[in-house]
């Protein structure tokens, strides 16, 4: 196991205001570790940065050797003359956590707006790329043609909130997409908020990465049948998400990393 990026993402990067939960940032941790390994090399993308808490768990694992492109609209939030305060916030969070941000590899603006190129440019082809922005079926639509576009051969998509009913319509486009590319893409990986995907000549490689990662030992691997191909669904018990919940918010988020070995 990694003692020391397990530390960080049970302990500093729950400090990010976001959405990535533990389980899934530990299957980042595996799966760019497992790329590491097998010497498959790339850039990394997100779209949907919020306040970094995704990105900084890739900075982290990564570090300064591998380039990360981040795209977002950084429009949120207000300061006392009206101006957003998302992105000064995001690059506060860098600074407490001590990792360095690249500016010229942050792109401000709607990402359905970008040709391949523009990522491309900047950081390569891409070998990871999170797709956690615009939520209705336009965007994902539009962020997925961006990533296949982009993605080295052997590339993995993590799309965000897929099989969450509150967003039905990202639910609809990973669907249609691993329908309408089913002869180049399959699933291999699939939790509670996100589904991981890549294409098919890697799908073995990726769900053996999954199985024996040390670091998601914790969960249930259950084989899950998904549009013709076998899925790993990481399962986590209920009792095991209240345990933890109930240890961050008795302030024992030093000790909640031990619910999940
Ligand atoms: C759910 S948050 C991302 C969470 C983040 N990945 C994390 O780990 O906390 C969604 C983000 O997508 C951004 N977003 C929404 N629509 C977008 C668009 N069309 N282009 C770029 N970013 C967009 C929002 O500004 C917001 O920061």
């Amino acid at each position: 196991m990694n003692a020391l990026l397990r530390k960080f993402i049970f302990n500093d990067l729950q400090t990010v205001e976001g959405y990535i939960d533990p389980p899934d940032a530990l299957v980042f941790l595996s799966l760019l570790q497992a790329q590491k390994n097998g010497g498959m090399g790339g850039g990394i993308a997100e779209i949907g940065v919020f306040y970094g808490r995704s990105y900084y768990l890739m900075k982290k694992i990564v570090g300064d050797a591998d380039r990360i492109l981040a795209i977002d609209l950084f429009d949120l939030g207000e300061d006392s003359i009206g101006k957003p305060t998302q992105y000064q916030r995001f690059l506060d969070y860098g600074r407490r956590l001590g990792l360095s941000v690249d500016e010229d590899l942050i792109i401000k603006g709607d990402s359905t707006g970008l040709r391949p190129s523009d990522i491309t440019d900047r950081i390569g082809r891409t070998r990871f790329f999170s797709i956690d922005g615009g939520h209705m079926l336009e965007h994902v639509v539009s962020d997925t043609a961006l990533a296949t576009d982009t993605l080295e051969e052997h590339g993995i998509i993590a799309f965000d909130d897929t099989f969450n009913p509150a967003w039905p319509e990202v639910t609809v486009g990973v669907a249609d997409f691993l329908r309408e590319r089913k002869d180049t893409f399959t699933a291999f990986c699939m939790t509670k908020y996100k589904t991981y995907v890549c294409r098919r000549e890697y799908h073995d490689f990726y769900y053996r990465a999954i199985s024996d990662a040390p670091d998601l030992a914790a969960f249930r691997h259950v084989d899950t049948q998904f549009l013709g191909s076998k899925t790993a669904r990481l399962h986590n018990p209920m009792g095991r998400r209240m345990v933890y919940e109930l240890m961050v918010h008795a302030g024992m988020r030093g000790l909640s990393e031990r619910v999940y070995r």
